[in-house]
């Protein structure tokens, strides 16, 4: 295959995907493959000579999407989503196309001054105050990662850096149970330790207990450790749990240790002003991170890290070979110096064209959908006494389980969540909450309805009908 064939395939690519999204709901959600059963179909051993697009089309069309969950199945109401809008596959084909490495300025300057200019519209759009700036990762594991290196660094006066952390005070992390697991893996990377991050418990609310976060640091100041931060939970995963954001920043404040908000699924909502009572007092954060790739359509990857200020962050992620310099009298921002990997791709450009293709408002209006459509099957629930509500969201997220009376609760819900998802209906997946197993609603995909969200309970109610009589 040629460049001069691309024309030919990209057409054949769209006519597939409009295919693919029309027919999207006669699909099941989940796949149904079992281990190894897609690894038996492709050969074991690369092809010596060429083979016709053709073959290697239709092979795809043939063998992938039926072994794929479909992640954009309106009736996806699993995880938390990563919507894809139209207008983004596009972008991203476009920027695929062109395929540059958005490293440094000079490497891609429209691709670096798209990225500062989405930021502005970003940061304007959730509300945040003009002196956040920031960057667009991967993920939002990465930029928990950044975070916490940084939170190492700072309070090492990086040192550890220079030195290595041999011989350095034991740094100390505080985060609730309720934060997404990146949390627990970012202190791992940054060489801390488990043992390191503190979880502090939570009140009944599931957030933060501010005393006792300002008892554990008071008990490890007193202890010769070093605490260094906090990771301050907006939207936690499990269960959307929401910290005090105001009340955890100024009792971390009180002891100078840095602040990185994770709001990487609730973040997207902040663009409804009716939600930002759940981060309140955000604008003192020192980093923050949501997912575009979530809820905004900007899809998988599009993590946004605000910073107030670049400056640690930079410090401690940042260097400069002869190379990697670009040679200007004019100030310019290598975004690459504020995270782990150089090579970069460009995806602001997904964002440019959702947010113009949508407006904000288009956005809005899907988001209040989605949790209107969600707090309204939670109360079906509610109102089923077989059903218990376990937690629940401000968001488009919220937790049941199943206790028909007859049997043991957890049990019963974990055989009831297989059973829902090997119907292909729809697709949930189980959490655990105050001590129970429950099952998760999260809607979020982008051209989900009503009625789709609603089978969250129809699907689960006919099911449960089967194993509450088997007991
Ligand atoms: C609250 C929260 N934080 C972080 C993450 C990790 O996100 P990513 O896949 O972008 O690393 C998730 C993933 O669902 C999440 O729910």
């Amino acid at each position: 295959m040629r460049y001069s064939d691309l024309g030919h395939w990209s057409a054949r690519a769209g006519e597939w995907a409009t295919r693919y999204y029309a027919t999207l709901k006669d699909r099941p959600v989940r796949s149904n493959s079992v281990p190894g059963e897609f690894a038996a179909l492709i050969p074991s051993m690369p092809p010596e000579l060429p083979e016709p697009m053709e073959n290697i089309f239709a092979d795809f069309e043939r063998l992938v999407p039926d072994a794929m969950t479909h992640w954009q199945h309106p009736r996806f109401l699993a995880y938390f989503p990563a919507n894809a809008a139209p207008a983004s596959i596009l972008a991203e084909h476009l920027a695929n196309s062109m395929s540059c490495n958005c490293m440094l300025w000079q490497a891609s300057p429209a691709a670096s001054e798209l990225e500062g200019r989405m930021i502005e519209w970003l940061r304007g759009a959730v509300g945040l105050p003009s002196h956040f700036t920031g960057l667009i990762h991967d993920t939002a594991t990465t930029a928990t990662i950044c975070a916490v290196l940084t939170m190492r660094e700072r309070t090492l006066r990086w040192a550890g850096n220079s030195q290595g952390l041999q011989g350095q005070n034991t740094i100390r992390i505080y985060a609730s149970g309720e934060n997404h697991s990146s949390i627990d893996k970012a202190v791992r990377i940054a060489g801390i330790g488990d043992r390191n991050l503190l979880k502090i418990p939570t009140n009944e609310n599931l957030a933060m207990n501010p005393d006792k976060l300002r008892i554990a640091i008071g008990r490890d100041i007193d202890a010769g450790l070093q605490p260094a931060g906090v990771v301050i939970c907006v939207g936690g995963t499990a269960n959307g749990a929401c910290d005090n954001v105001a009340e955890i920043i100024k009792v971390a404040k009180s002891f100078d240790l840095y602040c990185h908000v994770d709001a990487a699924w609730a973040g997207s909502a902040m663009i409804c002003p009716e939600f930002r009572n759940i981060w309140k007092g955000v604008e003192g954060a020192d980093s923050l991170v949501m997912n575009p790739h979530k809820w905004i359509g900007a899809q998988l990857d599009c993590s946004i890290q605000f910073l107030s200020d670049p400056g640690p962050q930079r410090k401690t992620l940042g260097l400069r070979p002869e190379y990697l310099e670009t040679d200007t009298e004019f100030e310019v921002v290598d975004y690459s110096e504020m995270t782990i990997p150089l090579g970069r791709r460009f995806r602001a450009l997904k964002l440019w064209f959702v947010l113009r293709a949508y407006g904000l408002e288009g956005l809005r209006t899907m988001m209040r959908n989605h949790v209107a459509w969600v707090r309204k099957v939670e109360r079906m629930f509610r109102d089923d006494p077989e059903f218990e509500v376990i937690s629940s969201s401000p968001l488009a997220l919220f937790a049941f389980r199943f206790n028909p009376g007859n049997g043991d609760p957890d049990e019963l819900t974990r055989r009831l969540c297989n059973l829902i998802n090997d119907d292909g209906r729809i697709f949930l997946t189980r959490a655990s909450c105050r001590g129970s197993t429950v099952i998760r609603v999260a809607a979020g995909t982008f051209e989900c309805t009503e009625d789709d969200v609603m089978q969250a309970y129809l699907v689960t109610k006919e099911l449960s009908a089967t194993l509450g009589a088997a007991g």
